[in-house]
């Protein structure tokens, strides 16, 4: 029984793309590919896999609880099990968020609780970093604030620019969110009141990703 898995996204998709060519491995269904930007490259990627797409344009919205409450009423007509944000730039109202606490997880390029928020690669440089890294959590009402479920470290490099560290952190995104929601789509992780579980056991700290691509306890 595979894992309906609705993606938001507001840009280039390659998080997506990810899960897309993950699916032979993973038993999951991306059932709908959403955004708030008619033109995102994600929606042609989702075109090209045959995945239907959703895209609404936050103008037409009075107010931007709005535009969420329509945008998760038309993604929940799809049943999915379990929604990802992969580059999806817009922060949620905590009401549509709530009735998917523990079924709705964002990746963002951060070792969190480092760098909530954007920039995250120019503040590691800027701090002088050693190690950044990519996090994937929980969504909870609080911008880049859910219980961390998964972690991969990324080495700064000396002589590193923004996009150069950007770029090696996106390749690990990649394989940390299919690890990641591989877990989920195994009935093997979720998120209950003591925090994020394994295989039963309440985790002490998020997962870290190992060179071959399992996710491991600290
Ligand atoms: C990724 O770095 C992700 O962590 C952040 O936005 C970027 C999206 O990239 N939220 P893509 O659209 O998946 O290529």
């Amino acid at each position: 029984m595979s894992l309906r898995i609705a993606v938001l996204a507001s840009g280039s998709g390659t998080n997506l793309q990810a899960l897309i060519e993950s699916r032979a491995r993973i038993p999951i269904e991306i059932v709908v590919v959403a955004s708030d930007k008619s033109h995102a490259p994600a929606l042609r990627r989702a075109e090209k896999a045959g995945i239907e797409t959703l895209a609404l344009d936050p103008q037409r919205y009075t107010t931007r609880a709005g535009f969420d409450a329509d945008l998760f009423a038309r993604i929940e007509a799809y049943t999915p099990g379990l929604i990802v944000l992969a580059g999806f730039m817009r922060i949620l109202d905590p009401r549509v968020l709530e009735p998917w606490a523990g079924r709705i997880i964002n990746i963002h390029p951060s070792l969190l609780p480092k760098y909530r928020g954007l920039h995250t690669h120019r503040r590691a440089l800027d701090a002088g970093d050693d190690v950044h890294g990519a996090s994937v959590h929980y969504v909870t009402a609080d911008l880049d604030d859910g219980p961390t479920m998964a972690q991969v470290e990324v080495p700064v490099e000396r002589g590193d620019s923004t996009e150069s560290l950007a770029a090696r952190v996106l390749v690990r995104e990649h394989r940390l969110l299919v690890a990641s929601v591989g877990l989920v789509a195994a009935g093997r992780i979720k998120l209950d009141e003591a925090g994020v579980v394994l295989d039963g056991k309440v985790l002490c700290a998020p997962l870290h990703l190992l060179a071959d691509d399992t996710l491991a306890t600290r």
